[in-house]
This record gives C-alpha cells, sequence and structure tokens, in this order.
C-alpha cells in the first residue's frame, strides 16, 4: 500500500470538490460528487456524478481510466461511497472489485442510517479509509447542502434570496423595480438559480420587475421551474401587458400558485390557458393570501428538492413568520434608498444565520447561511 503524501491530499481533494461541482444543479436529488484515482502520486483518471440515475463519481473514474488501478493505486472522493444499491451498484463494490487499497474520503454520507457504512465495508474488507482535514470536510458537505437537508429532514429545502440597500431597503420605490445590486453579485444570483430545481416569486414582484427568472450565463440559459404566487391571478388580468415567465421560450416551466379565489376568476383563467400556463390551487389563508405552508408537500409531489424564493418585501415577510425557511442569500449593497416610498424588507437582523459565509461581490457583499 502506497500512501499519497500529506502535501498531495489536499491538492487530490480539492480536485474531487471541483469534480464534484461540474455536477452543479444536474444531480438532484442526489448529491454533487467527485472522484480521482491516483497512481504513483498522479491523478490518472478522475469522474463526477453527472446526473440521477447515471454512474456515480468512483464508477466514473474506473469507466475512464479503463483498465485495473495498478497496485498502490488509491481513490480521493469527496464524499463517502454509497453502500446501498439504487439506480446502481453500491460503489463500495465496484472500488473492493478495483483491488485499491486505499480510500481518501472528504466527507461522511449525511444520512445517519449510513454513515460510516460504507467505510465500514471497504475496511472489513480490508481496504484502508482516511478521512480529509475537519475544514475540508465542512466544504464537502457545505456543498450539498440542499441534499443533506433532504436527506436528514425528510423534505425540500426551501431558501430566501433578498437585496438589501445599506438602510436595509428592498427597491427604491415599492412597486418598482431598481437596481440594488451591480454585475457581479447579479452573476452570483445567476450562478445560484442554476441550482436550484425550482424559483419563485410573488405577484408584487412580476408585476413590478416582469422577471423572467431564468439563470443567464455564458454557457448558456437554464429555467427552473418557475412558481407564481398570485391569489387572485391579478398579474394575468387584462389590464397587464403579457409577463415575461408567461410568454417566452419557457412557458411550459411556469406555473401559478394560486387560490379558490384566483380559480373563480374565470377570465384569468382563460388568459392562463391561452399562454398555456398551468394554475395550481393551493389552500387559502383568512386573508385570501395563499397557504404558503403548503409549500413543501407540493414541491414533494414534483420531485422538487429544492425552492430559491426570491421575494419580494410581502412573500419574505410570510415565509420568514412561518418559520418555511432553510437558508438565506442576502446581498448587501451599499446604496442607500432614503426616499419615503423605498420598499422596506424584512428585519433580517432578527434572522441570525447558521454557518455564514460571507463574500465580496465588486461593490455589494453576501452572506449566506441556515436559518
Ligand atoms: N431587493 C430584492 O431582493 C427584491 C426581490 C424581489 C422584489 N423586489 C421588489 O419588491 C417589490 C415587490 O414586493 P411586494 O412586497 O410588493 O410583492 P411580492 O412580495 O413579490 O408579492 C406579494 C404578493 O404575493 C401574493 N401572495 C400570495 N400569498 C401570499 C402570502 N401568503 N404572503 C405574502 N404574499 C402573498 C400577494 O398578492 P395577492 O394577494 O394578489 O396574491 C402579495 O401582495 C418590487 O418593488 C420589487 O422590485 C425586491
Ligand atoms: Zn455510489
Amino acid at each position: 500500500m502506497i500512501k499519497v503524501q500529506d502535501s498531495s491530499k489536499k491538492f487530490f481533494f480539492e480536485k474531487t470538490l471541483g469534480l464534484a461541482r461540474k455536477g452543479w444543479g444536474d444531480t438532484h436529488p442526489n448529491p454533487m460528487v467527485g472522484a480521482v484515482i491516483v497512481e504513483e502520486g498522479k491523478s490518472v483518471a478522475e469522474g463526477y456524478h453527472r446526473k440521477s440515475g447515471g454512474p456515480h463519481a468512483e464508477v466514473e473514474a474506473f469507466k475512464n481510466l479503463g483498465r485495473k488501478p495498478a497496485p498502490g493505486a488509491s481513490i480521493f472522493i469527496s464524499l463517502e461511497p454509497c453502500s446501498t444499491t439504487g439506480h446502481t451498484p453500491p460503489c463500495v463494490d465496484a472500488i473492493i472489485e478495483s483491488g485499491i487499497k486505499i480510500v481518501y474520503v472528504g466527507t461522511l454520507d449525511p444520512n445517519p442510517v449510513h454513515a460510516g457504512r460504507g467505510l465500514a465495508i471497504l475496511r472489513k474488507a480490508g481496504v484502508t479509509v482516511e478521512m480529509a482535514s475537519d475544514d475540508f470536510g465542512k466544504q464537502a458537505s457545505r456543498l450539498n447542502f440542499i441534499f443533506n437537508l433532504n436527506i436528514t429532514k425528510k423534505r425540500p429545502l426551501l431558501a430566501l434570496k433578498l437585496a438589501e440597500s445599506s438602510n436595509g431597503k428592498l427597491s427604491e420605490v415599492a412597486g418598482k423595480t431598481s437596481r440594488v445590486t451591480e454585475a457581479e453579485a447579479r452573476l452570483d444570483v445567476m450562478h445560484w438559480r442554476r441550482l436550484f430545481p425550482a424559483i419563485c416569486v410573488g405577484s408584487g414582484t412580476v408585476l413590478a420587475d416582469n422577471p423572467s427568472l431564468t439563470s443567464r450565463q455564458t454557457q448558456g440559459t437554464f429555467c427552473p421551474v418557475r412558481l407564481v404566487l398570485d391569489s387572485t391571478l391579478r398579474t394575468l388580468h387584462e389590464t397587464v401587458s403579457p409577463r415575461n415567465l408567461y410568454r417566452d421560450a419557457f412557458t411550459s416551466k411556469t406555473r401559478i400558485l394560486t387560490t379558490v379565489t384566483g380559480m373563480d376568476n374565470l377570465k384569468a383563467v382563460k388568459k392562463a390557458q391561452e399562454y398555456g400556463i398551468s394554475l395550481v390551487e393551493m389552500g387559502q389563508q383568512e386573508n385570501g393570501q395563499i397557504q404558503l405552508s403548503e409549500i413543501p408537500d407540493f414541491l414533494k409531489k414534483l420531485n422538487l428538492n429544492a425552492l430559491y424564493c426570491e421575494g419580494g418585501s410581502r412573500v419574505a415577510k410570510s415565509l420568514l413568520k412561518e418559520g418555511l425557511v432553510d437558508y438565506l442569500f442576502r446581498y448587501e449593497s451599499p446604496k442607500i434608498f432614503s426616499g419615503l416610498n423605498a420598499l422596506p424588507g424584512p428585519d433580517l437582523g432578527s434572522f441570525p444565520l447558521r454557518e455564514p459565509i460571507e463574500a465580496q461581490l465588486g461593490e455589494d457583499r453576501i452572506i449566506h447561511g441556515f436559518l
């Protein structure tokens, strides 16, 4: 058995994360995973999990190697190898069959029933298993924050994204669109939109901003399932010009969540049919608005394991008040919107973040973490 030198381990572990990230947004409901086969201190084959149902990272790496690993070879994997049969046979079997005698693992399986099981099977078969440093383990685990919550809480993850001025406003003039953050922060939003399988906004935002809610990046445009919260179907009113998400190339991805009041609005229902937009009747609260607590079950039924909610102010306040937000993305701009008509956001100061990650994005900052 030839152990990889300590100085190279960090490099190979980081390589597994880079590979894992290639599956960004494509692996749901599975995690992103990367694997590197190392012989004599050099990477000889790599693999990552591309999409659910497809080969796992380890199997991809073996396939790319195209031969049996040389004696003394090792494998680095960002996540503990699976030990149960899903769409594909367990990866621990593939590793044992390959003859590899040392496995470096980034982080454990988040499922408490499986955590450590794959490693125990490997050890029993005479394979040495070494875990990454705690620091790397945390990074590797955080990459799959959606998957981890799905597994441990058995429900979809709900994230809220807000962009605030330095004095806590979401818009320079309430009900009007305004540029809160600049290019780098906007690009960052595109990156997160690409990760989430579904996105949502309130009717107020659809009317004010006319957003498309797509992820537009140099590598192409991606459209998540787009949900609009519109209790009365006012976004389909005859005086409202057709909104972008009702008439662009991705209309089949748009669904309007409404209430019995909306379904009784026959003119609007007809408009939705004309546009080819599906309407979904949700429960109605006493104040006439949509019962937001039904959203997780609704997502589950559509096999959507995470939702990126982009506000606006009212929807954000309701979601926070009902304790439905698992993860918060908070963009902070240095701009000050001091006008009387500026739109205040929710008081995010009373929602401290766990395991926050902060970054500077041009003139703006982002802080994101768990609620
Ligand atoms: N800076 C940012 O991060 C950001 C993000 C998005 C938007 N904005 C800005 O925010 C403004 C729009 O915000 P907004 O507060 O007016 O509208 P909003 O939050 O986008 O939508 C609110 C509407 O959603 C509908 N809704 C249905 N069920 C609801 C529930 N349970 N709780 C809350 N709302 C529910 C309600 O209308 P019905 O009763 O008609 O259904 C409600 O009036 C615009 O100026 C926009 O530019 C800023
Ligand atoms: Zn596997």
